[in-house]
């Protein structure tokens, strides 16, 4: 009961869709409502460096939208940690998530808001798609982060025309450098 009392549910739509580098009780897809994923924060300490910042995915208000992603209920106890490795501008929120079965539960997200340092913003699909090619940062190259959360979602079963068009124009900057 008390360790029940202390979990909370935490719903990913980023990395931690694919990569849950922590304790978790229980892992459900879920999707939350009137947000959007866009690749619109910059990245300069993961997937890109202070020179060139990778883009990573955050949340805007798109009413009526839906963005898909993987709940975790987690101990309060994994919040600490987690806050450390979403550092670079992302704060919590508290949002409703909907399970497939119809269910829902109030848990957190993190997203980063267009007032952090490090938002970037919208761009041209070309000049985003780019950017994301060409960074590399300390997790990775920024493409691999694209490509491993098209293919996550697909796996889920899930539609983003947002995510879909940039790593088709990501997959086709490859095999133009070829
Ligand atoms: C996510 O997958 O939900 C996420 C990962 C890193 C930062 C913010 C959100």
């Amino acid at each position: 009961f008390f360790a029940d009392a202390e979990a909370i549910w935490l719903f990913g739509y980023g990395s931690l869709i694919w990569k849950a580098e922590f304790p978790y009780q229980e892992r459900r897809p879920a999707h939350i409502e009137g947000w959007a994923r866009r690749f619109w924060q910059g990245s300069h300490d993961h997937r890109g460096t202070p020179e060139n910042p990778g883009r990573v995915v955050t949340l805007v208000e798109s009413p009526g939208s839906i963005c898909q992603g993987m709940a975790y209920r987690i101990g309060a106890e994994v919040l600490g940690p987690l806050d450390v490795r979403e550092k670079n501008g992302y704060l919590r929120e508290l949002t409703l998530m909907h399970f497939h079965d119809g269910s829902h539960a109030e848990g957190l997200v993190y997203l980063a808001t267009q007032d952090n340092a490090a938002f970037l913003g919208d761009a041209p699909l070309d000049d985003m798609a780019l950017q994301i090619a060409t960074a590399h940062g300390p997790s990775g190259a920024n493409r691999d982060y694209l490509l491993n959360l098209a293919a996550a979602l697909e796996d889920l079963g899930a539609e983003d025309e947002h995510v879909v068009a940039l790593a088709d124009r990501v997959r086709d900057l490859r095999s133009m450098a070829r």
